[in-house]
């Protein structure tokens, strides 16, 4: 049975009420022979406080919910580390639900962390294919009677506040990247055209494309999971087309070109150029190393947090903040300029 603060008093010979000042470490005048009696009782016993009922009466836990779609894809593992640490400087601890891309889930998680008395949530999984289940996880988090955070995919709305990645900005670097290396005909390996992120990074995408007078060919668009294996079903229609470069939405599936290339013999850079998205830690160890776009992750979790606790405070002037932020091109081994056989110059190029 678990010790409670009636058990300390009685054990002690003083009150609840003074046991309650010595474990919350109030600021009152008591014996040190009362507050060494209190910690001895308590540490005999075995006694924590119930933070659930510290709670009920500070009105604040100081635990932050974290909602996240796939705990197994390093991205969000990689995220959740930068917040955690982030958190902790600010004095929170935080709780993870995995959503594993389920918008039931996503809704679960969302109740149950307010129900159980978090004090906010930061929510990485704002969007799913399904309209519908977005519009719905956009009600619930409006009904919710504490403050939400959005972070990586948004809803297309800024009455919440978010910190995201100019994913935009991210396909744009992407693709001028591959076009100042030579790069007329390359394909893309997108995430979920569902989701606005990844529309967001196809739009950039086109705009440099655009900007260079390279006409946008959907039949070199494929679409994957995010998730290594996708980028074995995808890669032969793209390798149908005679791409010189592969644009992969994220570091996750550009890691399964890799492996399909070179199941196929397939040289990168020197057959075909290669780049990713989120600057993964493995990224870098490959050979050659993966030339990606870098998500600024420890800025963008330092942000959350912080604005998270400038609102716990009351310190927000009311206002809701959508914070963006660059990405960073890192130029690494799997891109060069085209290859003589998969070149092919269009008669319109200038
Ligand atoms: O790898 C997961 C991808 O989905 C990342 O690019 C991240 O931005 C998320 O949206």
């Amino acid at each position: 049975m678990r010790p409670t603060i009636k058990d300390v008093a009685k054990k002690a010979g003083v009150s609840i009420s003074t046991v309650s000042l010595v474990m919350n470490d109030r600021p009152v005048s008591l014996s040190p022979e009362t507050r060494a009696a209190v910690l001895e009782a308590a540490k005999e016993l075995g006694y924590r406080p119930n933070q659930l009922a510290v709670g009920l009466v500070t009105k604040k836990t100081n635990t932050i919910g974290l909602i996240i779609p796939d705990n197994s894809n390093i991205f969000f593992a990689a995220y959740t580390n930068h917040l955690e640490a982030a958190a902790n400087e600010l004095g929170y601890c935080l709780i993870l639900g995995n959503s594993n891309g389920s918008p039931e889930k996503a809704l679960h998680y969302l109740h149950l962390f307010a129900d159980r008395g978090v004090d906010a949530i930061i929510l990485a999984q704002s969007e799913f294919a399904d309209p519908e289940m977005t519009k719905k996880c956009l009600e619930t988090v409006r009904s919710l009677r504490i403050p939400v955070l959005l972070i990586d995919r948004l809803f297309r709305t800024r009455s919440i506040e978010a910190v995201v990645l100019d994913h935009f900005e991210g396909g744009y670097l992407a693709a001028r990247h591959l076009i100042d290396l030579g790069h007329r005909r390359i394909g893309c390996l997108c995430g979920p055209l569902g989701l606005t992120s990844f529309q967001e990074r196809l739009a950039g995408f086109r705009q440099a494309l655009e900007e260079c007078g390279i006409p946008y060919d959907p039949a070199l668009v494929a679409e994957g999971d995010l998730l290594v294996e996708s980028a074995a079903a995808a890669l032969p229609s793209l390798l149908r087309q005679k791409v010189s470069a592969i644009f992969a939405f994220n570091d996750m599936m550009a890691y399964g070109v890799y492996k399909e290339l070179y199941r196929l013999g397939i040289k990168i850079p020197e057959d075909i150029s290669l780049i990713g998205f989120d600057d993964l830690f493995f990224s870098d160890v490959l050979q050659p190393p993966l030339t990606t776009v870098a998500q600024p992750l420890d800025k963008m979790a330092r942000a959350a947090m912080l604005r998270l606790s400038q609102i716990l405070k009351d310190e927000s002037a009311g206002e809701c903040l959508t914070q963006l932020f660059h990405p960073e091109l890192k130029v690494r081994g799997s891109t060069s300029a085209p290859g003589k056989q998969f070149f092919e110059r269009p008669a319109n190029m200038k």
